[in-house]
């Protein structure tokens, strides 16, 4: 498994750091088996896995349980857990004791917190000194779409561009490991991540992102129907599955499964029943 250093020598050595979603075990058998470098259990999975609007009705239970999954199916892949929407802003105490549940019963290797308020700077200090290192996410913050007013790109005037720089540089000095910066003009993201020591990890934030992350369902086309703009897909498994589906649905009906290679034969006959 990768090891915070190694995510380290790799932005420096310009060699790119690739992270993908997952959920549950057998996404997590798939991505531990295509070699990704880096799994996040995103509480994405409120939209593609529990079917919800958006990412905030997502609770520390079910980060807990789909992240304990996700273990069993990857356990040689480093693993950034999301700390849910409100799980990190109603006290310092909840805060702390919410992220060591996640940490602890998932064995994470990170867990991941949204935004650069003062009290995440100061969750992503007191969290470090204690030993969970802590992925920051910055740009677009899914969990803040309501108060941004939607999913839209960040860091488009220079205010809010510097605010942004600024912002990614308080939360590295605070001891995150990694930035994920998310749907931020490619521009920015690269004056950003030569910025800092500690790598980027982009969504919708252009090529020189020290690595990339997108969404399990989304690259595999796997139950979402539309895909930001920011997604390129690597396959169509909607079309394959629902093709496999129905050519069983059909030899059902058909009686053409099962055929006997499929089905169990008694050895004595003397054994069956009588009716
Ligand atoms: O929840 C998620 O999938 C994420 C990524 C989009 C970065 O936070
Ligand atoms: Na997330």
């Amino acid at each position: 498994m990768l090891s915070r250093l190694d995510l380290q020598k790799m932005k420096h050595n310009k060699q790119k750091i690739s992270m993908i979603t997952a959920y549950d075990y057998p996404s997590a058998k798939v991505v531990e088996e295509a070699d990704v470098d880096m799994i996040l259990v995103g509480d994405s999975l409120g939209m593609v896995v529990l079917g919800y609007a958006s990412t905030v009705q997502v609770t520390v239970d079910d980060m807990v349980h789909h992240a304990k999954a996700v273990k069993r199916g990857a356990p040689d892949t480093f693993m950034v857990v999301d700390m849910p929407f409100m799980s990190y802003h109603i006290s310092l105490e909840d805060s702390l004791a919410n992220a060591q549940k996640i940490f602890q019963q998932t064995d994470a290797q990170a867990i991941k917190i949204e935004g650069a308020s003062t009290e995440a700077l100061l969750l992503t200090e007191r969290l470090s000194e204690a030993g969970i290192p802590v992925v920051a996410h910055l740009g677009l913050t899914p969990q803040s779409v309501h108060v941004l007013g939607g999913y839209k790109v960040q860091g488009n005037d220079s205010e809010a561009a510097e605010k942004l720089l600024q912002d990614a540089k308080a939360i590295a000095e605070r001891g995150a490991i990694a930035l994920v910066l998310e749907c931020v003009p490619k521009e920015l993201a690269s004056i950003i991540t030569n910025a800092l020591t500690i790598p980027t990890i982009g969504i919708g934030a252009g090529i020189n992102c020290d690595g990339q992350v997108l969404v399990y369902h989304d690259i595999l086309q796997y139950g979402v129907s539309r895909v930001p703009k920011f997604v390129k897909t690597y396959a169509d498994y909607n079309s394959t599955g629902i093709e496999g589906i129905r050519s069983y649905v059909s030899e059902v009906r058909q009686e053409s499964f099962p055929k006997d290679e499929h089905s169990f034969t008694i050895k004595n006959a003397d054994f069956l029943p009588t009716d």
